[in-house]
């Protein structure tokens, strides 16, 4: 699959410019996946939540949990670095609970994974899960299942739930916040790198010039300013402060200045694909109908869908089903 960005060298800003011209036909993988785990995030909130799942969102396992039974198998669906199976081994301590877990992408450490007793698929598709038919007690995922095709990862699930088991995630949603959220940050890094104040910022460290300088500042300035008048506190969360204080406020060599202007922009071109798939997988009114009807097709029931709210904003969808008993 091509990418219309490419990760390897530095990047030229005009190339930037004219790739984001082309941004509408943004190609879906999973190497974007890979470079962010490999960073070492708990949760796909990255830095906003360095630990793992706090508040509802938290509080939502922990209720779920109550219901778990010794020795049952919980398979999450899309782990990412495994955030969801280690808030379960924590919730659930005292108890033999067998944690199971995919992703498309390689996640970082597995070993550490392996280590806590958890069972880890990388590089796997939840519409490919190598279990045994009828081997699984619970699904569950957060912010994962979404990700890949509803129907062929539902008839997955299907073949894999035990008579009785049951089906719980939690999805991103087209009226949450998250979504919102991140739809204003993926706005901004475009604007950012279109902007191109990262190549203004380079400019500036290599030009000897004062009087260059000097214009360059304004420039920067200027720009800034512009994209804080658009986006707001947005700005805050998009690590730009943090790479202007590093190279600014630290007497860095030119060389590791313009270096870390290079992985900044990369990171920011990875975070716009990450959140273009985001936006790809959101539940809609039409998703969720399909959810339904596909659930209920392949025989499940009790099949829910109920907002997850945190102060009164939506914050994702939960969907639950279970999988009938046989007689
Ligand atoms: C938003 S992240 C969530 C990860 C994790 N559940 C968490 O909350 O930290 C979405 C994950 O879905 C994975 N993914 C995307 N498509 C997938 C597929 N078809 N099968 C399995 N995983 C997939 C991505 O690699 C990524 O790790």
């Amino acid at each position: 699959m091509k990418f219309f960005y490419q990760n390897q060298g530095p990047a030229n800003p005009i190339e930037i410019k004219r790739n984001f011209m082309r941004a509408s036909n943004y190609p879906v993988s999973s190497s974007f996946w890979t470079e962010f785990w490999s960073e070492g995030h708990t949760t796909t909130f990255g830095a906003q939540l360095p630990a793992n799942y706090q508040g509802e969102l938290q509080a939502h396992w922990r209720r779920w949990a109550e219901r778990l039974k010794d020795n049952e198998l919980v398979f999450d669906l899309a782990s990412g670095n495994g955030a969801l199976p280690c808030l379960l081994q924590s919730i659930s301590q005292g108890m033999k609970v067998n944690l199971y877990a995919n992703d498309i992408a390689k996640i970082h450490k597995l070993e550490r994974l392996t280590q806590k007793g958890i069972t880890f698929y990388e590089e796997t598709d939840s519409t490919q899960i190598p279990l045994p038919e009828g081997s699984v007690n619970h699904f569950v995922s957060i912010f994962g299942f979404e990700y890949s095709e509803m129907e062929p990862t539902l008839s997955e699930v299907k073949r894999l739930l035990k008579p009785g088991g049951t089906f719980n995630v939690i999805c991103h949603h087209s009226q949450s916040k998250v979504v919102t959220e991140a739809h204003q940050m993926s706005e901004l890094l475009k604007q950012l790198l279109v902007s191109n104040v990262l190549n203004d910022v380079r400019q500036h460290t290599l030009n000897k010039s004062p009087d260059k300088k000097q214009l360059l500042d304004r420039t920067i300035t200027k720009k800034i300013q512009r994209l804080k008048q658009d986006f707001g506190s947005a700005i805050q969360f998009s690590g730009l402060n943090q790479l202007f204080k590093k190279i600014y406020t630290t007497q860095l060599p030119e060389q590791k200045i313009v270096d870390e202007i290079t992985l900044y922009t990369v990171q920011c071109e990875n975070q716009i694909r990450r959140l273009f798939h985001l936006h790809s997988s959101v539940l809609n009114e039409d998703s969720l109908e399909s959810f339904v009807s596909i659930s209920e097709r392949l025989g499940f029931k009790n099949i829910s869908g109920k907002l997850v709210k945190e102060n009164n904003d939506v914050i994702g969808i939960n969907l639950s089903f279970s999988n009938l008993l046989s007689c």
